[in-house]
């Protein structure tokens, strides 16, 4: 029995990515000419797997490396990561990289372990904060220089380095990188609002040296085809009209339009009576726990309309939309929707999430 070909908690990679193709050649080409890259978009939109894509069609002729400062939790994990991952893609004997490491950073007391299935890993610890750091972060060059290799360092969830030592580690890893010549940076972050403030605010504008690019929706035609064509390989038949009716809900919304397929995939699959994508969705969006959590940090009763007008497609600053959803006047319409955009509930005016916009409509109900 065929797997489920709509797996939604893993990185979309190979042939199961699809289209993104001109933001792969855009990404490509923007490293190649040694230019750093900063790619956002609201969460679950498929920034880790274009990034992850991209880091493969660089892998002939650029080192590359990945960070997920989702599991960077302090400065010294940040040097760890960046300085084991780029060792372990640059130097195919363990051997060497461990004897260049050695003399590179040996005040970082790098440590070498092997692993059951015969690799190794690599592991530094700082021991001098603010000397050890520059170290970590001038590794990349060097390593390059000494391979004759340029290298490509993907930071994903890059927003986060503010959780970290802030300012001063900003500072730092700006000035850093703009002395390198031979490492390209990869940025990504799904927190909007907090990419933008360290993009623009005037004392550190960090991203004026990067190219930036938005993410959108997977366009809705390529991502049919695919739908239409997994249900068919793994021999589950799907009438067009409920396709239609999974994408009237998701808009393409990656992870969410997988989601939903993965469910209607199951339930087509274990019985063969008529499903419906109304009652499947009302089931998933009920278990979301997600969804409620969601709902309930918000405090702010005008926040909450505001969402059901948006729910409801509604014009938010239309006069007849602020008086039946009690939305008050434009200004506070305005600074709701700056709020929700903070919490990354909605972007651009638009619900991020199609599952919540659902739920929320049904409550009015
Ligand atoms: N190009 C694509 N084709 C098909 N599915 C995709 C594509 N991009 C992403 N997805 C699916 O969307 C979901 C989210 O992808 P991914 O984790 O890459 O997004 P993200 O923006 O990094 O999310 P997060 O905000 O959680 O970090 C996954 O289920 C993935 O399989
Ligand atoms: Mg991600």
């Amino acid at each position: 029995m065929p797997n489920n070909p709509f797996e939604y908690r893993l990185l979309a990679r190979g042939e199961d990515f699809v289209n993104r193709e001109k933001e792969l050649k855009e990404i490509i080409q923007t490293v190649k000419s040694g230019q750093n890259i900063t790619i956002y978009s609201p969460r679950r939109y498929g920034k880790s797997s274009l990034i992850k894509e991209s880091l493969e069609g660089l892998e002939k002729e650029r080192i590359t490396a990945y960070i997920d400062f989702n599991r960077v939790n302090s400065v010294s994990d940040l040097a760890d990561h960046l300085i084991s991952s780029i060792t372990m893609n640059a130097y195919s004997s363990a051997e060497k990289g461990f004897s260049f490491l050695k003399e590179t950073v040996l005040s970082l007391r790098p440590t070498f372990t092997p692993t059951e299935d015969g690799g190794v890993t690599v592991s530094v610890k700082m021991v001098e904060e603010e000397k050890d750091l520059e170290k970590a972060l001038q590794y990349p060059q060097k390593v390059a220089e000494k391979k004759e290799m340029d290298i490509v360092i993907a930071m994903d969830e890059f927003q986060r380095i503010n959780t970290l030592n802030g300012d001063d580690l900003q500072r730092l890893l700006r000035s850093v990188i703009q002395e390198q010549d031979k490492v390209t940076y990869l940025f990504s972050g799904s927190q909007v609002s907090m990419l933008k403030e360290m993009f623009e605010s005037g004392d550190k504008p960090f991203f004026k040296s990067t190219k930036v690019m938005k993410l959108d929706k997977i366009p809705i035609e390529d991502f049919k085809e695919y739908v239409v064509e997994n249900f068919q390989e793994t021999g589950v038949q799907i009438e067009k009209e409920m396709v239609g009716e999974i994408f009237d809900i998701t808009e393409g919304h990656p992870m969410r339009t997988k989601q939903l397929c993965f469910e209607i995939w199951n339930r087509k699959r274990s019985d063969d009576e008529k499903v419906s994508v109304q009652e499947i969705l009302q089931v998933m969006i009920e278990n979301d726990i997600y969804i409620e959590e969601i709902w309930e940090s918000i405090r702010s009763a005008v926040q909450r309309r505001t969402l059901k007008a948006l729910a409801e497609d509604k014009n938010l600053y239309s006069h007849e939309t602020i008086e039946e959803h009690e939305l008050k006047s434009a200004s506070h319409v305005q600074r709701s929707l700056k709020s929700l955009e903070r919490k990354g509930i909605i972007f651009e005016e638009e619900i991020v999430d199609p599952f919540l916009k659902e739920w929320i409509k049904r409550l009015s109900q």
